[in-house]
Protein backbone atom coordinates (compact mmCIF):
# COMPACT_ATOMS: atom_id res chain seq x y z
CA UNK A 1 0.00 0.00 0.00
CA UNK A 2 1.16 3.31 -0.70
CA UNK A 3 1.65 6.28 1.38
CA UNK A 4 -1.25 8.32 2.05
CA UNK A 5 -1.40 11.50 -0.71
CA UNK A 6 -1.31 14.97 1.17
CA UNK A 7 -4.41 16.34 1.34
CA UNK A 8 -4.24 19.89 -0.88
CA UNK A 9 -6.91 22.33 -0.62
CA UNK A 10 -6.49 24.93 -3.78
CA UNK A 11 -8.32 28.83 -2.54
CA UNK A 12 -8.69 29.67 -6.20
CA UNK A 13 -9.39 28.54 -9.85
CA UNK A 14 -6.17 27.80 -11.31
CA UNK A 15 -4.23 27.92 -15.01
CA UNK A 16 -5.77 23.92 -15.66
CA UNK A 17 -2.22 22.70 -16.06
CA UNK A 18 -0.91 23.67 -12.77
CA UNK A 19 -4.89 21.76 -11.39
CA UNK A 20 -4.18 18.79 -13.50
CA UNK A 21 -0.65 18.22 -12.26
CA UNK A 22 -1.69 19.07 -8.17
CA UNK A 23 -4.53 16.17 -8.93
CA UNK A 24 -2.13 13.50 -10.77
CA UNK A 25 0.26 13.79 -7.42
CA UNK A 26 -2.23 14.96 -4.38
CA UNK A 27 -5.43 14.55 -3.13
CA UNK A 28 -7.11 18.29 -4.40
CA UNK A 29 -9.61 19.96 -3.88
CA UNK A 30 -10.03 22.04 -6.77
CA UNK A 31 -12.23 25.79 -6.69
CA UNK A 32 -13.99 27.21 -9.48
CA UNK A 33 -13.92 30.45 -7.58
CA UNK A 34 -12.82 34.05 -9.28
CA UNK A 35 -12.18 36.00 -6.03
CA UNK A 36 -11.58 35.28 -2.53
CA UNK A 37 -13.49 32.92 -0.48
CA UNK A 38 -15.19 34.12 2.88
CA UNK A 39 -12.60 33.67 5.37
CA UNK A 40 -14.88 31.02 7.20
CA UNK A 41 -14.63 28.79 4.02
CA UNK A 42 -10.99 28.80 4.25
CA UNK A 43 -10.64 28.07 7.65
CA UNK A 44 -13.11 24.97 6.62
CA UNK A 45 -10.50 24.12 3.59
CA UNK A 46 -7.44 24.21 6.31
CA UNK A 47 -9.49 22.16 8.75
CA UNK A 48 -9.60 19.25 6.51
CA UNK A 49 -6.59 19.26 4.73
CA UNK A 50 -2.48 19.22 5.13
CA UNK A 51 -2.02 22.03 2.47
CA UNK A 52 -3.26 25.41 1.45
CA UNK A 53 -2.37 26.72 -1.77
CA UNK A 54 -3.47 30.42 -1.70
CA UNK A 55 -3.47 33.64 -3.27
CA UNK A 56 -3.56 37.16 -3.15
CA UNK A 57 -7.01 38.31 -0.86
CA UNK A 58 -7.18 35.44 0.90
CA UNK A 59 -7.48 36.43 4.27
CA UNK A 60 -4.72 34.51 6.57
CA UNK A 61 -4.65 36.83 9.35
CA UNK A 62 -4.04 35.79 13.07
CA UNK A 63 -7.88 34.87 13.45
CA UNK A 64 -7.54 31.90 10.47
CA UNK A 65 -4.55 30.82 11.51
CA UNK A 66 -5.96 30.52 15.29
CA UNK A 67 -9.62 29.14 13.88
CA UNK A 68 -7.78 26.59 11.29
CA UNK A 69 -6.79 23.95 13.75
CA UNK A 70 -3.77 21.55 13.31
CA UNK A 71 -4.01 19.64 10.37
CA UNK A 72 -2.92 22.01 7.64
CA UNK A 73 0.38 22.51 8.02
CA UNK A 74 2.11 24.56 4.60
CA UNK A 75 0.15 27.30 3.31
CA UNK A 76 1.60 27.16 -0.57
CA UNK A 77 1.02 31.23 -1.92
CA UNK A 78 0.18 31.41 -5.49
CA UNK A 79 1.61 35.08 -6.02
CA UNK A 80 4.80 36.95 -4.40
CA UNK A 81 3.19 39.11 -1.91
CA UNK A 82 2.48 37.31 1.27
CA UNK A 83 0.87 40.86 2.66
CA UNK A 84 -2.55 38.72 3.23
CA UNK A 85 -0.69 36.12 5.23
CA UNK A 86 0.03 36.70 8.85
CA UNK A 87 3.78 34.90 8.17
CA UNK A 88 4.66 35.40 12.18
CA UNK A 89 1.07 34.09 13.27
CA UNK A 90 1.49 31.00 10.59
CA UNK A 91 5.23 30.48 11.96
CA UNK A 92 4.19 30.56 15.62
CA UNK A 93 1.25 27.44 14.78
CA UNK A 94 4.32 25.57 12.82
CA UNK A 95 2.51 26.49 9.43
CA UNK A 96 5.67 27.07 6.64
CA UNK A 97 4.07 29.73 3.89
CA UNK A 98 5.87 29.76 0.72
CA UNK A 99 5.50 32.20 -2.27
CA UNK A 100 6.48 32.35 -6.22
CA UNK A 101 9.55 35.21 -6.05
CA UNK A 102 11.23 35.50 -9.08
CA UNK A 103 9.15 33.71 -11.87
CA UNK A 104 7.24 37.15 -12.01
CA UNK A 105 9.89 39.72 -12.03
CA UNK A 106 10.77 40.28 -15.39
CA UNK A 107 6.89 40.69 -16.30
CA UNK A 108 6.02 43.02 -13.51
CA UNK A 109 9.36 45.04 -14.26
CA UNK A 110 7.33 45.08 -17.71
CA UNK A 111 4.25 46.91 -16.48
CA UNK A 112 6.78 49.14 -14.87
CA UNK A 113 8.58 50.17 -17.98
CA UNK A 114 5.24 50.39 -19.59
CA UNK A 115 3.76 52.69 -17.07
CA UNK A 116 6.74 54.52 -16.59
CA UNK A 117 6.31 55.35 -20.44
CA UNK A 118 2.88 55.59 -20.36
CA UNK A 119 2.47 58.65 -18.31
CA UNK A 120 4.70 61.30 -19.25
CA UNK A 121 4.11 60.32 -22.88
CA UNK A 122 0.23 60.56 -22.13
CA UNK A 123 -0.31 57.32 -24.53
CA UNK A 124 -3.90 56.43 -22.58
CA UNK A 125 -4.76 60.44 -22.78
CA UNK A 126 -3.79 59.78 -26.43
CA UNK A 127 -6.14 56.86 -27.29
CA UNK A 128 -8.69 58.20 -26.06
CA UNK A 129 -8.45 61.68 -27.61
CA UNK A 130 -8.49 59.58 -30.59
CA UNK A 131 -11.15 57.20 -30.11
CA UNK A 132 -13.04 61.12 -28.87
CA UNK A 133 -12.78 62.19 -32.24
CA UNK A 134 -10.46 64.71 -30.90
CA UNK A 135 -7.58 64.23 -32.95
CA UNK A 136 -8.03 67.21 -35.81
CA UNK A 137 -4.35 66.44 -37.20
CA UNK A 138 -0.76 67.19 -35.91
CA UNK A 139 0.03 70.11 -33.97
CA UNK A 140 3.34 71.33 -32.80
CA UNK A 141 1.75 72.13 -29.06
CA UNK A 142 -0.78 69.33 -29.15
CA UNK A 143 -0.03 66.29 -26.53
CA UNK A 144 3.39 67.24 -25.34
CA UNK A 145 4.54 64.92 -22.68
CA UNK A 146 8.14 64.69 -21.47
CA UNK A 147 11.01 63.09 -22.35
CA UNK A 148 12.24 59.93 -21.24
CA UNK A 149 15.91 59.84 -22.04
CA UNK A 150 18.57 61.59 -19.84
CA UNK A 151 15.68 61.81 -16.67
CA UNK A 152 16.14 60.40 -13.10
CA UNK A 153 14.43 56.87 -11.78
CA UNK A 154 14.45 56.68 -8.35
CA UNK A 155 13.48 53.16 -7.31
CA UNK A 156 11.60 52.02 -3.87
CA UNK A 157 13.18 47.97 -3.44
CA UNK A 158 15.66 47.00 -5.64
CA UNK A 159 15.02 43.43 -5.00
CA UNK A 160 14.18 41.11 -8.60
CA UNK A 161 11.54 43.26 -9.71
CA UNK A 162 13.41 46.47 -9.13
CA UNK A 163 16.53 45.32 -10.46
CA UNK A 164 14.75 43.95 -14.12
CA UNK A 165 12.58 47.86 -13.86
CA UNK A 166 16.31 49.25 -13.63
CA UNK A 167 17.61 47.33 -16.44
CA UNK A 168 14.76 47.89 -18.94
CA UNK A 169 15.08 51.65 -17.52
CA UNK A 170 19.03 51.90 -18.12
CA UNK A 171 18.24 51.01 -21.95
CA UNK A 172 15.63 54.26 -22.51
CA UNK A 173 18.63 56.43 -21.04
CA UNK A 174 17.29 57.03 -17.37
CA UNK A 175 20.09 56.77 -14.26
CA UNK A 176 19.08 54.73 -12.03
CA UNK A 177 18.55 56.07 -8.40
CA UNK A 178 17.44 53.64 -5.43
CA UNK A 179 16.20 53.43 -1.64
CA UNK A 180 16.84 49.90 0.04
CA UNK A 181 17.36 48.56 3.69
CA UNK A 182 20.91 48.21 2.12
CA UNK A 183 22.84 48.74 -0.52
CA UNK A 184 22.88 45.77 -3.21
CA UNK A 185 25.75 43.76 -4.62
CA UNK A 186 28.47 45.86 -5.62
CA UNK A 187 28.69 44.54 -9.10
CA UNK A 188 24.99 44.77 -9.31
CA UNK A 189 24.84 48.14 -8.38
CA UNK A 190 27.81 48.65 -10.90
CA UNK A 191 26.22 47.06 -13.59
CA UNK A 192 23.23 48.84 -13.44
CA UNK A 193 25.00 52.17 -12.79
CA UNK A 194 22.87 52.60 -9.57
CA UNK A 195 23.00 55.00 -6.91
CA UNK A 196 22.03 54.15 -3.37
CA UNK A 197 20.07 56.21 -0.77
CA UNK A 198 20.10 55.32 2.56
CA UNK A 199 17.78 58.15 3.50
CA UNK A 200 14.40 58.00 1.21
CA UNK A 201 13.91 61.26 2.17
CA UNK A 202 17.32 62.65 0.29
CA UNK A 203 16.41 60.62 -2.86
CA UNK A 204 13.30 61.83 -3.91
CA UNK A 205 13.62 65.43 -4.14
CA UNK A 206 15.85 64.60 -7.37
CA UNK A 207 14.01 62.32 -8.96
CA UNK A 208 11.76 62.55 -12.12
CA UNK A 209 9.99 59.51 -11.74
CA UNK A 210 9.62 57.40 -8.66
CA UNK A 211 9.10 53.48 -9.00
CA UNK A 212 7.80 51.77 -6.20
CA UNK A 213 9.05 47.66 -6.33
CA UNK A 214 9.19 47.09 -2.75
CA UNK A 215 6.93 44.34 -0.48
CA UNK A 216 4.00 45.77 1.36
CA UNK A 217 5.37 44.72 4.97
CA UNK A 218 4.05 46.91 8.36
CA UNK A 219 7.54 48.73 7.35
CA UNK A 220 6.13 49.77 4.05
CA UNK A 221 2.98 50.58 4.88
CA UNK A 222 2.27 54.12 3.77
CA UNK A 223 5.82 54.90 3.26
CA UNK A 224 5.25 56.83 0.50
CA UNK A 225 3.13 59.43 2.84
CA UNK A 226 1.57 63.04 2.40
CA UNK A 227 5.07 64.16 3.94
CA UNK A 228 7.38 62.44 1.09
CA UNK A 229 4.93 63.37 -1.56
CA UNK A 230 6.14 66.81 -0.68
CA UNK A 231 9.05 66.65 -1.52
CA UNK A 232 8.90 64.89 -5.02
CA UNK A 233 9.43 67.78 -7.18
CA UNK A 234 6.43 69.04 -9.21
CA UNK A 235 7.63 67.43 -12.64
CA UNK A 236 7.69 64.34 -10.84
CA UNK A 237 5.47 60.84 -11.81
CA UNK A 238 5.04 58.19 -9.47
CA UNK A 239 4.89 54.48 -10.80
CA UNK A 240 3.29 51.64 -8.43
CA UNK A 241 3.62 47.47 -9.50
CA UNK A 242 3.78 46.67 -5.75
CA UNK A 243 1.31 47.43 -3.43
CA UNK A 244 -1.25 50.51 -3.44
CA UNK A 245 -1.08 50.39 0.74
CA UNK A 246 2.75 52.11 0.22
CA UNK A 247 1.58 54.99 -1.19
CA UNK A 248 -0.74 57.16 0.79
CA UNK A 249 -3.25 57.30 -2.18
CA UNK A 250 -5.63 60.00 -0.80
CA UNK A 251 -2.67 62.43 -0.54
CA UNK A 252 -1.09 61.24 -4.50
CA UNK A 253 -4.59 62.35 -5.59
CA UNK A 254 -4.07 65.60 -3.70
CA UNK A 255 -1.14 66.50 -5.51
CA UNK A 256 -1.93 65.29 -8.68
CA UNK A 257 -5.32 67.55 -8.49
CA UNK A 258 -3.54 70.25 -7.28
CA UNK A 259 -0.17 69.99 -9.84
CA UNK A 260 2.21 69.33 -7.21
CA UNK A 261 2.84 66.47 -9.04
CA UNK A 262 3.14 65.42 -12.65
CA UNK A 263 1.12 62.25 -12.72
CA UNK A 264 0.85 58.66 -11.98
CA UNK A 265 0.84 55.14 -13.22
CA UNK A 266 -0.65 52.54 -11.18
CA UNK A 267 -1.22 48.62 -11.37
CA UNK A 268 -2.39 48.73 -7.93
CA UNK A 269 -4.67 50.53 -5.05
CA UNK A 270 -5.23 50.48 -1.20
CA UNK A 271 -8.88 49.56 -1.79
CA UNK A 272 -8.71 46.97 -4.48
CA UNK A 273 -10.89 46.19 -6.38
CA UNK A 274 -12.11 49.78 -6.44
CA UNK A 275 -9.87 52.63 -7.63
CA UNK A 276 -9.50 55.63 -6.25
CA UNK A 277 -12.66 58.00 -8.00
CA UNK A 278 -10.43 61.02 -8.18
CA UNK A 279 -7.21 59.32 -9.63
CA UNK A 280 -9.05 57.26 -11.90
CA UNK A 281 -10.85 60.85 -13.21
CA UNK A 282 -7.07 62.45 -13.47
CA UNK A 283 -6.11 62.78 -17.27
CA UNK A 284 -2.71 62.62 -16.07
CA UNK A 285 -3.01 59.38 -14.34
CA UNK A 286 -2.67 55.32 -16.01
CA UNK A 287 -4.61 53.12 -13.96
CA UNK A 288 -4.10 49.34 -14.81
CA UNK A 289 -6.06 46.59 -13.08
CA UNK A 290 -3.49 44.47 -11.02
CA UNK A 291 -2.27 43.15 -14.36
CA UNK A 292 1.62 43.11 -13.85
CA UNK A 293 1.66 39.47 -13.42
CA UNK A 294 -0.99 38.65 -15.85
CA UNK A 295 0.27 36.66 -18.59
CA UNK A 296 0.25 33.15 -19.40
CA UNK A 297 3.75 32.59 -19.05
CA UNK A 298 3.86 33.97 -15.41
CA UNK A 299 0.58 32.35 -14.34
CA UNK A 300 1.59 28.80 -15.16
CA UNK A 301 5.68 29.32 -13.49
CA UNK A 302 3.47 30.53 -10.62
CA UNK A 303 1.49 27.36 -10.62
CA UNK A 304 4.76 25.24 -11.15
CA UNK A 305 6.76 26.88 -7.91
CA UNK A 306 3.33 26.27 -5.78
CA UNK A 307 3.71 22.46 -7.33
CA UNK A 308 6.89 22.24 -6.37
CA UNK A 309 6.68 23.69 -2.59
CA UNK A 310 3.90 21.06 -2.34
CA UNK A 311 5.73 18.32 -3.78
CA UNK A 312 9.10 19.36 -1.46
CA UNK A 313 7.25 19.11 1.53
CA UNK A 314 5.18 16.09 0.70
CA UNK A 315 8.83 14.81 0.57
CA UNK A 316 9.67 15.83 3.31
CA UNK A 317 11.99 18.39 2.43
CA UNK A 318 11.99 22.06 3.10
CA UNK A 319 10.02 24.03 0.45
CA UNK A 320 12.54 26.28 -1.46
CA UNK A 321 10.82 29.17 -1.61
CA UNK A 322 10.29 29.80 2.29
CA UNK A 323 8.57 32.62 4.10
CA UNK A 324 11.18 33.81 7.02
CA UNK A 325 9.23 35.80 9.27
CA UNK A 326 11.35 39.16 9.46
CA UNK A 327 13.35 38.72 6.32
CA UNK A 328 10.70 39.21 3.64
C1 LIG B 1 2.00 39.00 -6.52
O1 LIG B 1 2.48 37.95 -6.93
O2 LIG B 1 2.06 39.31 -5.34
C2 LIG B 1 1.33 39.88 -7.51
O3 LIG B 1 0.96 41.09 -6.99
C3 LIG B 1 0.13 39.17 -8.10
O4 LIG B 1 0.62 38.33 -9.04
Amino acid sequence: MGARRLKVAVSRKLPDAIEARLSSLFDVTLSEAGAPLPQAALVDLAREHDVLAATLGDALDAAFFAAAGDRMKLVANFGAGVDHIDVAAAAARGVTVTNTPSVLAEDAADMAMALILAAPRRLVEGVKALEAGEFAGWSPNWMLGRRIRGKKLGIVGLGRVGQAIASRAQAFGLSIHYHNRSPINPHIEEMLQATFWPKLDDMLPLVDILSIACPSTPETHGLLSKERIARLPAHAFVVNVARGDIIDEDALAAAISENRLAGAGLDVFTHEPTPNETLLAAPNVVMTPHMASSTVESRNEMGERVLINIKMFADGHKPPDRIIPGLD
